[in-house]
């Protein structure tokens, strides 16, 4: 069953609560890359135009309850503002009086930003009486944030049970359809390139991945937690241990079916990851990594990255190779960046780090879909249903 769409609804004079994913890059209190708050202009161009009073919600960042001003959202309240070119009433709390006043404040056709829905400890939790006062200033709902549709939280979950009408944002159903046709019928072959720092964020998609792609290629400080696995020397590269026998047993699953399951051959290792660090490219089974750690895939593993991706008709792409903002560490991810943008099929991108060695590989106009959710589209296409897109279905 698909989900409804704002389009189905009738917003003329609504109050309209919009789950948006602003969880952006923040330094010195102005935003870095906002593709997440360009991909929902559309929608909130579409509620304004239509008559509501739109009421922006997102998290930032993980405040772990509590007012935190590094991961205030007026920032991007003054860069939305801009990109909108009209006024945005920023709330500094997202429930209560606060919020209240400026929902009245910004009346019809007008926009409200609330402050860091994660300053309250019930967001997470999905508390009902926390996504009954979000419901209290709005009379329907609106999810635009493919990229915390995992979440079962109170603005993407609960609240849905306290209005009377909701549905998918024009980002949110774009997203799903992108990304419902790979997951339904992928052109083969189907290949995944992961990275990143940790295992334990993709544990279990990599497993439900196994089963549904033809290769899966990994790279990235995740890689060393499998080669460590494998008993290969890995000096003080970044190693989970407690999910060493989850690698090996994903090691297993894989030899036992026909996916290509691929670490990196040889690897770029210095002292530690910073720039003009003298650094060596060996092969992982070198114990001339002594007490240095890894911190991008070597040209060896890139070639034979390359040749897999270059065969495919389908790539999802989530999680640099190496420490890719120093430009020493940076060769082994430029170059995969590359490679899936010369594929001739679909290719998909997701996660922030990915997004950007994109662009600093200068090819993101090259990319089938540049998908505003890391975790949310892994797990989408590993087949995992999201409490965030079931609920829009009910
Ligand atoms: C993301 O950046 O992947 C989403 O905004 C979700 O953030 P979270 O992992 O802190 O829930």
């Amino acid at each position: 069953m698909a989900a409804r769409s704002v389009t189905d609804l009738d917003l003329s004079g609504k109050r309209a609560f919009i789950r948006v994913d602003f969880n952006v890059p923040i330094k010195d209190g102005v935003v870095g890359d906002d593709t997440r708050i360009r991909a929902s202009l559309p929608t909130i161009r579409y509620a304004f135009d239509k008559g509501a009073t739109v009421i922006l919600a997102s998290h930032l960042g993980r405040p772990k309850g509590k007012p935190s001003p590094d991961l205030s959202l007026k920032p991007v309240a003054e860069r939305l503002a801009q990109l909108l070119g009209r006024p945005v009433v920023f709330a500094s709390d997202s429930i209560g009086e606060e919020a209240r006043r400026a929902v009245e404040q910004a009346g019809p056709g007008g926009v409200v930003l609330l402050e860091n829905l994660r300053f309250h400890p019930e967001e997470e939790k999905n508390d009902s009486g926390f996504a009954r006062e979000l419901a209290r200033l709005a009379d329907v709902y609106i999810n635009d944030a493919f990229g915390s549709a995992h979440r079962a939280h109170a603005s993407t979950e609960g609240i849905v049970h306290h209005l009377a009408q909701s549905a998918a944002g024009l980002l949110m159903a774009r997203e799903i359809e992108v990304l419902g046709r790979v997951l339904d019928a992928p052109e083969r072959p189907f290949v995944a390139v992961l990275g990143g720092a940790k295992v334990s964020d993709k544990l279990e998609v990599i497993e439900n991945l196994v089963p549904r792609v033809d290769a899966l290629l990994i790279g990235g400080a995740m890689a060393y937690t499998f080669l460590k696995a494998r008993g290969v020397p890995v000096g003080r590269s970044l190693v989970e241990d407690d999910l060493l026998d989850a690698a090996r047993a994903i090691e297993r699953r894989s030899a036992a079916s026909s996916l290509r399951f691929e670490l990196p051959s040889d690897h770029v290792v210095a002292a530690k990851p910073e720039a003009g660090i003298p650094a060596e490219t060996l092969r992982v089974e070198d114990p001339a990594i002594g007490d240095r750690m890894g911190l991008d895939i070597g040209p060896a593993t890139v070639k034979a990255y390359r040749a897999i991706i270059a065969g495919a008709k389908t790539v999802i792409w989530n999680g640099p190779m190496g420490v890719f903002e120093i430009d020493t560490f940076a060769s082994g991810t430029i170059e995969v960046a590359k490679a899936v943008a010369e594929v001739k099929g679909t290719t998909i991108i997701g996660g922030g780090d990915s997004i950007a060695a994109a662009a600093k590989a200068g090819v993101t106009d090259r990319i089938t879909h540049i998908s505003t959710g890391g975790g949310a589209s892994l797990e989408f296409l590993g087949g995992r249903t999201l409490p965030g897109i079931e609920v829009l279905k009910g």
